[in-house]
């Protein structure tokens, strides 16, 4: 097994523990894409595994951001488990959602197929909203944790940019929602930073 299949299914493990996770992570192992698929089809961590690699990258993140927000007592205001359903789950909706395809590419002058990402969204039912939903099928979410998954994009949710001012109101009451979009958004654009080219 890969050392970051392994490092989630252990961090998952240890820390959620309520009814259902079980056959969440059942799910997530035997029944979907999610250790293979990437994170996106050509932007943040698009290769095999980027998915994997970044609900860590905002897990870890997650965890910095709440400890350093609260202090040692962190674990009285935030859930150990909350930090770790929010980070670790927050992108499920990318399961079952890119494809591999073909294009023809000359290179040294000869033709050949090179494989790129994708849409091929077989659930479509919006990004956060997806997420909570999937995971909601087989465990039940807090009111902060199913906030904090819906609205990690932040600004960057369709429905913001389609004029809605609810994730303002939903980071207004909701920490964890603040701190997952900003865990969201640190692991994008600095743990998972695309090489110059
Ligand atoms: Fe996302
Ligand atoms: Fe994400």
């Amino acid at each position: 097994m890969e050392k970051r299949d392994n490092e989630f299914i252990t961090t998952y493990r240890a820390a959620i523990k309520r009814e259902g996770a079980d056959k969440l992570l059942d799910y997530l192992i035997s029944k979907s894409d999610f250790f293979t698929a990437p994170a996106s089809s050509k932007f943040h961590s698009d290769y095999e595994g980027g998915l994997l690699d970044h609900s860590l990258n905002v897990y870890h993140r997650l965890l910095r951001l709440v400890e350093s927000e609260y202090g040692e007592g962190w674990k009285d205001v935030i859930s150990p488990e909350s930090v770790a359903i929010v980070g670790l789950l927050h992108d499920v909706c990318k399961i079952n959602y890119y494809k591999v395809s073909y294009r023809n590419v000359k290179k040294d002058g000869v033709w050949e197929q090179q494989p790129y990402y994708t849409i091929e969204d077989e659930l479509p039912y919006g990004h956060g909203e997806k997420s909570v939903y999937i995971i909601s099928g087989f465990m039940r979410l807090t009111r902060e944790e199913a906030m904090a998954i819906n609205w990690h994009m932040g600004g960057f949710d369709d429905r913001v940019k389609g004029g809605s001012y609810t994730v303002g109101h939903a980071f207004e009451k909701y920490p964890l929602a603040v701190l997952a979009h900003s865990a969201d958004f640190l692991a994008t654009y600095f743990d998972e930073k695309k090489d110059e080219q």
